[in-house]
């Protein structure tokens, strides 16, 4: 069996009961600590959180040198998998375009498509899985990674091969989300009811039949799929039962959240441009409403009303939406420090957040998101910090002296 023990931790953040699959509400600060103790993991799982654990005989380990653990980090909406960048682009948005003004002029999702297209597969994957390894040594464990750059048959499924491949060959936990209703693909300009169609009868059927997906996502927002287009895409989708996670009322009060909720969305994401009425949809349901801070950050757009979901009784989780056009930027302690400092998160909020209630929104919180015995040992081990707010307030501070996954070190920084 292989066993490891971290020894000498001052602190662990984010421990708690795994029965507990989301938080919502005020439990959403209220985070389990303990205090000088080890973990001991078998088998790539948490087995012992205790202060008096013995080393078993040759067993692997790490001294924390007083150091803190935390969970690893769980990002629940990205497009990581895209060919090149959009660094063009960004001269245009300096200078005064809107990401509107910029995709309406056959700018963004359309140029990374064009990009996407003349790509192979294996280059790829290999753009790509530099992008993985670059989030791993920011401390994420797992993430959600989209289509919606292939926007033909051909290319989406090039895509989500791309995607399983990452998962068969990364140590992080991969979760797949068909979306190729993000934008019209280019031979369909102007005839949107047919491209819808194309989704509904050609893309989703040979998806599922090489089981590609998990999830089924719709970018439903002005300009982009209405309302009625959406549940059409939902209910085929769940004939062949994918679950949604959408794209909602990042531009407008599109109606977005509704459809979703109604459609028993796992998450809907987003959510920068919302009333009281969203948040009026979304209680009582079991979907996690998703904001997207480092969105709102590139874009210059409102972040979203975290804490007034969170004061309705409603859980929050915080993602990086990592994509070429709104969000090049992966890093979960970014997020995190922008759920503290532009949404007024408490540190416990932010890290339940980005944690927990992301685990949830892409499916895998019965295994990650807390520290607890018979979890997967998805963690983070921290040079000596002072505390928890200690990581959203010194934010660019490199702390991260090893990633653990699975039980093995993905990660170490020799300098830490
Ligand atoms: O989540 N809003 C839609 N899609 C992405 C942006 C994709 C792009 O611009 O490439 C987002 O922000
Ligand atoms: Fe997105």
């Amino acid at each position: 069996m292989d066993t490891l023990l971290i020894k000498n931790i001052r602190a662990v953040y984010g421990t708690g009961s795994p029965d507990v699959l989301r938080k919502e509400g005020e439990e959403m600060g209220v985070i389990g600590t303990m205090h000088d103790v080890s973990i001991l993991v078998k088998d790539g799982r948490i087995s012992d959180i205790s202060s008096r654990i013995d080393a078993p005989s040759g067993c692997k380990v790490i001294d924390a040198a007083r150091g803190c653990v935390l969970p690893a980090f769980c990002d629940s909406h990205t497009h990581l998998v895209y060919a090149g960048c959009r660094d063009g682009e960004f001269r245009d948005k300096i200078a005064g375009m809107s990401y509107e003004e910029i995709a309406a002029r056959g700018g963004g999702i359309l140029n990374s498509a064009d990009l996407l297209h003349e790509t192979s597969e294996d280059e790829l994957y290999r753009q790509s899985m530099s992008r993985v390894n670059e989030i791993i040594r920011m401390g994420t464990g797992a993430v959600e990674i989209k289509s919606g750059y292939g926007l033909d048959t051909a290319d989406e499924l090039k895509m989500l091969r791309v995607i399983r491949r990452i998962r068969e060959t990364s140590p992080v936990t991969v979760k797949s989300t068909f979306l190729g209703a993000h934008a019209v693909g280019r031979k369909y300009v102007g005839r949107q009811e047919e491209y819808v169609d194309l989704i509904c009868r050609e893309m989703l059927p040979e998806i599922a039949r090489e089981n590609l997906a998990d999830y089924v996502d719709v970018f439903c927002d002005e300009g982009f799929f209405t309302v009625r287009q959406t549940a059409r895409i939902l209910e085929a989708a769940a004939e062949y039962g994918l679950v949604p996670k959408i794209h909602a009322n990042e531009l407008a009060v599109s109606g977005g959240v509704q459809v979703g909720v109604e459609h028993n969305a796992l998450s809907v994401d987003h959510l920068e441009r919302t009333t009281d009425n969203e948040i009026a949809a979304l209680k009582g349901s079991s979907t996690m409403p998703t904001m997207l801070p480092g969105t709102s950050f590139f874009l210059g757009i409102p972040y979203g009303r975290a804490k007034d979901f969170i004061r309705a009784g409603l859980g929050v989780a915080l993602a990086s939406d990592y994509n070429p056009g709104s969000s090049p930027c992966g890093n979960m302690r970014f997020i995190m420090a922008l759920g503290c400092i532009r949404m007024h998160l408490t540190p416990e909020e932010a890290l339940t957040a980005t944690t927990l209630n992301t685990a949830y929104a892409m499916g895998v919180s019965d295994s990650l998101g807390s520290i607890a015995a018979g979890k997967t040992a998805n963690l983070i081990i921290t040079t000596p910090i002072p505390s928890l707010a200690f990581i959203p307030y010194s934010y660019q501070t490199p702390f991260i002296r090893n990633v653990i996954l699975n039980g093995e070190e993905a990660f170490t920084d020799n300098l830490a």
